[in-house]
């Protein structure tokens, strides 16, 4: 089981490199190329979101094994304002910003669990996990 991975994200090249690694470590604990540029792809989009609404946060990735399962973690974590109407920020199109509004709604599908812990002036904690298909 390799190291989890902690990584601060504040600039477009952080977003970047979270990707990079997500990819890198998806592929080294056994997840094919293309389940690995969809880890990559969620890992992006929750560290966006950090940069765009929260200017800072932590992007941490762990490899889990539960008996017969296997998988990643991700948790993206943030001391910004936080999200007032969680249900509503999980729509499909919803964007405070002029944005696609798909980021959130397209992790909580590509990923196998999704948990999204947020209040005003309280931060936002996105942990998703991804379990390897079964052999
Ligand atoms: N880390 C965060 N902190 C505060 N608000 C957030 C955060 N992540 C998402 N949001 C809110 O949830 C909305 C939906 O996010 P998302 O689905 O990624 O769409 P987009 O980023 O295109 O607006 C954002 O517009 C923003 O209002
Ligand atoms: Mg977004």
């Amino acid at each position: 089981m390799s190291d989890p991975v902690e990584m601060n994200i504040s600039s477009d090249m952080d977003v970047v490199r979270a990707r990079q690694e997500g990819r890198s470590k998806a592929l080294l604990i056994g997840f094919s190329v293309s389940e690995a540029t969809l880890i990559a792809t969620a890992i992006s989009e929750l560290a966006r979101n950090i940069v765009s609404y929260a200017g800072e946060g932590v992007v941490a990735l762990q490899a889990v094994q539960t008996g017969s399962r296997s998988g990643l973690v991700i948790v993206a974590a943030d001391k910004g304002p936080g999200i007032a109407n969680v249900s509503l920020a999980l729509r499909d199109g919803y964007s405070s910003s002029g944005g696609l509004g798909l980021g959130l709604p397209g992790v909580r599908r590509l990923m196998d669990e999704f948990d999204l812990v947020s209040a005003p002036g309280r931060g936002t904690t996105v942990t998703v996990k991804k379990w390897r298909p079964r052999m």
